[in-house]
C-alpha cells in the first residue's frame, strides 16, 4: 500500500488518485469553490466540531452501538460484530451527513435546501435536519423509488419537505440526482444538500468526512471488546457513503481486510445490475471524473438492483480509487442472496436490516463461512421501509 494512503486517499482537494474533480456548468463552478474553501475553513473549528458532535450525541443518538450478534456468528462460523447505524435517529447512517451538512448551511445562510433521494432514508434525514433548523426543503425521487419506499415519501412530508417525484429515465437514483442539478443550476441559492460520496468536489470528501464517525467509534468500540483489531470489515455500496464512513479510520489498519458489496441485481453476467466497480467504465458522470456503468455506445447507462438506495450507476471517486490500488475488495451480491440475507439476519438476530445492508450481511455470510475470523458489518440501516415489498 502507498504512504499517500496511509495518510490520506485525498491527494490533492477533490483528487484521490485521477478519480475526482468538479465538472459542472459555470454557473456552478464558482460556487463549489466557494463551499469546498468554507467547508475546509469551518467544519474542522472547535466550535463547529463541538455543535456536530452535541447533536449527533443528543439527537441522533450517538455512538451508535457495535453489537456482538452471538446467533448469526455461530450460522456463519465466524464473529460478527453489527455496527448499528440503523439505531440512528431516522433510521440510517444518512442522518450523520445532514446534520453536518446543515450546519454548514446554516452557516452559509441557506434559505432553501435540495435534495435527492432513492430509498427514502436520505431524504427523511435531509427534511428533518431542515425541520430542526426551520429551513425550506425539497427532494427529487424518482417516480420507480416513489412507489417501492412509500413509507419514506409519506415520513417526508409529515416532515414539511416537498417530493417532486421525477418520471424521466428509469425513474431512479440517477434520475433523481439529474433533476436536483438541473434544479440546482437554476437556482444556485439553494443549497445543494447531496446524500453520498458522489457528485463534484467538495461533496464525496465532505460526506467521507461526516461519515467517518461510524468508522472512528467503530475501531474505538472493537478495541474495547477484543482488545485487537478485526479481521474484516464489510458495508455495503451504492453510491459509497456508509462504506467510506466505516472504512476511512481503518484504511491505514494494513491488516483489517475490507470488503464492500455492491447491488449486483439479477448477477454481474447480465445488464440488469448496479455493480459499478465490477463492471463499469471510466467516464465523467454527475460532475465527478469516476466509474459508471455504460451501455454499448459508452454512455452511462441504467442500473437494476432490489434496494433503491444501491440502484445508481455510478460510484463515489474515493472508492474508484480504493478499488484501483486494491484497498477494498468490491464483491457483487445479487438480489436474492440480499433477500436471503434479509430475513436470515431477521429470524437470528430480531433485527429486521434495510434490503441496502442485508447485501453487506449477505456478502460476510459469504467471504467468512467456517473462518473463525473476527467481523464487523456496518447495519447501514432499518428494513421498515422494505418490509411490505419483501
Ligand atoms: C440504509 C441504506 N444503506 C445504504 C445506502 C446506500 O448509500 P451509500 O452507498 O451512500 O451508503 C442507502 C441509500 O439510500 C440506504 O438507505
Amino acid at each position: 500500500m502507498t504512504t499517500q494512503t496511509q495518510q490520506n486517499t485525498e491527494n490533492k482537494q477533490g483528487y484521490f488518485g485521477e478519480f475526482g474533480g468538479a465538472f459542472v456548468p459555470p454557473v456552478l463552478e464558482g460556487k463549489l469553490k466557494d463551499l469546498a474553501d468554507f467547508f475546509y475553513k469551518t467544519a474542522f473549528t472547535e466550535d463547529f466540531e463541538k455543535e456536530f458532535i452535541h447533536l449527533l450525541k443528543t439527537y441522533v443518538g450517538r455512538p451508535s452501538p457495535l453489537y456482538y450478534a452471538k446467533r448469526l456468528s455461530e450460522h456463519i462460523g465466524s464473529k460478527i460484530y453489527l455496527k448499528r447505524e440503523d439505531l440512528n435517529h431516522t433510521g440510517a447512517h444518512k442522518i450523520n451527513n445532514t446534520i453536518g451538512q446543515i450546519l454548514l448551511a446554516k452557516r452559509l445562510g441557506a434559505k432553501q435546501i435540495l435534495a435527492e433521494t432513492g430509498a427514502g432514508q436520505h431524504g427523511v434525514a435531509t427534511a428533518t435536519a431542515a425541520a430542526l433548523f426551520g429551513i425550506k426543503c425539497k427532494v427529487f425521487m424518482g417516480a420507480e423509488d416513489v412507489i417501492r419506499q412509500k413509507l419514506n415519501v409519506n415520513r417526508m412530508e409529515l416532515l414539511g419537505a416537498e417530493v417532486v417525484s421525477v418520471d424521466a429515465g428509469q425513474g431512479t437514483l440517477k434520475d433523481a440526482v439529474d433533476a436536483a442539478l438541473g434544479h440546482y443550476i437554476e437556482h444556485p441559492d439553494a443549497y445543494y444538500l447531496l446524500g453520498s460520496a458522489v457528485g463534484p468536489h467538495p461533496y464525496p470528501t465532505m460526506v467521507a468526512h461526516f461519515q467517518s464517525i461510524i468508522g472512528k467509534e467503530a475501531r474505538k468500540q472493537f478495541l474495547e471488546a477484543e482488545g485487537k483489531l478485526p479481521d474484516s470489515i464489510v458495508a455495503c455500496i451504492g453510491g459509497g457513503s456508509n462504506a467510506i464512513g466505516l472504512f476511512k479510520e481503518f484504511i491505514p489498519d494494513e491488516n483489517v481486510k475490507i470488503y464492500a458489496a455492491e447491488g449486483a441485481g439479477e448477477g454481474l453476467d447480465t445488464k440488469r445490475t448496479a455493480a459499478t466497480l465490477n463492471l463499469g467504465k471510466r467516464m465523467i458522470f454527475q460532475g465527478a471524473d469516476s466509474l459508471c456503468l455504460a451501455d454499448d455506445e459508452g454512455n452511462p447507462a441504467g442500473s437494476f438492483s432490489i434496494a433503491a438506495g444501491l440502484d445508481y450507476p455510478g460510484i463515489g471517486p474515493e472508492h474508484a480509487f480504493l478499488n484501483e490500488i486494491k484497498r477494498v475488495e468490491y464483491h457483487g451480491i445479487t438480489d436474492k442472496e440480499a433477500i436471503d440475507a434479509f430475513k436470515l439476519i431477521s429470524e437470528k438476530e430480531g433485527i429486521i436490516p434495510a434490503i441496502e445492508s442485508s447485501h453487506a450481511v449477505a456478502l460476510a455470510a459469504k467471504l467468512f463461512k467456517n473462518k473463525n475470523e473476527t467481523v464487523i458489518i456496518n447495519l447501514s440501516g432499518r428494513g421498515d421501509k422494505d418490509v411490505e415489498r419483501l
